[in-house]
């Protein structure tokens, strides 16, 4: 054994900042499906999977043999530079698998959390408004504007301070918890009396299922009636897909289940296998705003003509 837990644990303590947590003291040499061996030979049934990161396993032959052939091709361009194919084959994938029956349009990122925020720079450059309604108990990433979005102050936006701000919270429907769908909706209507019009809202944005909070499944009935809202008031529903999405309900997307289509889903994790792969899929409608407000920034736009010929 050239190599312990313990030590390891040792290094890491001397080496990587604090705020970097270590649930399990086990460092993993190697992985294959859900079999883990650890650094002392040690193996072990995986029941994390990166959180939700690996539903097809680790090492699925189908994600290796994808990823070696590409990496002998190309890794990198900046898609807004120089395009290559398979990011326009991932978006189409993606465009034909996303619930919701319109024309979609998908763009690709790294993390959830980047995925989340740029979904929330579409949907206000679409309304033009700045307000969002995330949920108690809903997670949507740790930077500063998802954590803003998520609802759990321990141990997340803990310490942290200010919050980027027009965020309102509404109740998440948990009948366990003792909130009714009816409860969540008045929740809602207390947020347009008290705190902010319908007309200023631009977004909401929940997981069909929450995951942090607890896997609470969002009853149908209740995404029909925030559907409906939306469509009332031009809101953008988001549906944050993330954990939820890449097979992980049963279906391709959770949404398929419910009755009703988001306007803008969210998906990373399990849909790269194991590798940093984000995105959002969309109305192709809003996207015209998007293109020139969100993605192409002035700076590369300034570039472009010394990179191309
Ligand atoms: C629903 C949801 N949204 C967003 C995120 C953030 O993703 P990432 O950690 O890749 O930034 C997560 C991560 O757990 C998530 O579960």
């Amino acid at each position: 054994m050239s190599q312990t837990n313990a030590a390891l644990i040792e290094r890491k303590n001397q080496a990587v900042a604090r705020g970097v947590g270590l649930a399990h003291p086990h460092f993993i040499e190697s992985a294959k499906n859900a079999t883990l061996i650890d650094v002392e030979g040690r193996e072990f049934i995986d029941f994390a999977g990166g959180i939700a990161v690996l539903n097809t396993g680790h090492l699925h032959p189908s994600v290796v043999a994808a990823v070696t052939e590409q990496l002998e091709k190309l890794t990198h361009t900046c898609f807004m530079v120089l395009g290559y194919e398979p990011y326009v084959e991932v978006c189409e994938k993606i465009n034909a698998l996303a619930p919701g029956e319109y024309e979609k349009k998908s763009a690709l990122f790294t993390t959830g959390a980047e995925a989340v925020e740029n979904a929330i720079k579409i949907a206000r450059a679409h309304t033009g408004r700045t307000g969002v309604i995330a949920f108690g108990a809903g997670y949507h990433g740790r930077t500063m504007a998802t954590l803003a979005l998520t609802g759990k102050v321990a141990p997340y936006s803990s310490g942290m301070g200010l919050m980027p701000g027009d965020v309102y919270r509404a109740l998440f429907p948990c009948e366990m918890h003792g909130v009714s769908v009816e409860d969540a909706l008045a929740s809602i209507q207390r947020i347009f009396k008290f705190d902010a019009e319908p007309c200023d809202i631009a977004a909401i944005i929940l997981e069909p299922v929450q995951g942090e909070g607890g896997f609470y499944v969002a009853p149908k009935s209740f995404m029909k009636a925030l559907r409906d809202l939306c469509d009332e008031h031009g809101i953008v529903l988001i549906a944050d897909e993330v954990q939820t999405g890449a097979g992980r309900t049963g279906t391709f997307f959770a949404m398929e289940q419910m009755g009703v289509s988001a306007d803008i889903t969210t998906f990373a994790k399990s849909i790269a296998g194991g590798f940093p792969l984000s995105g959002i899929v969309g109305k192709a409608q809003s996207w015209i705003r998007l293109i020139q407000v969100v993605l192409v920034e002035p700076t590369v736009v300034a570039r472009l003509p010394v990179l191309l010929p």
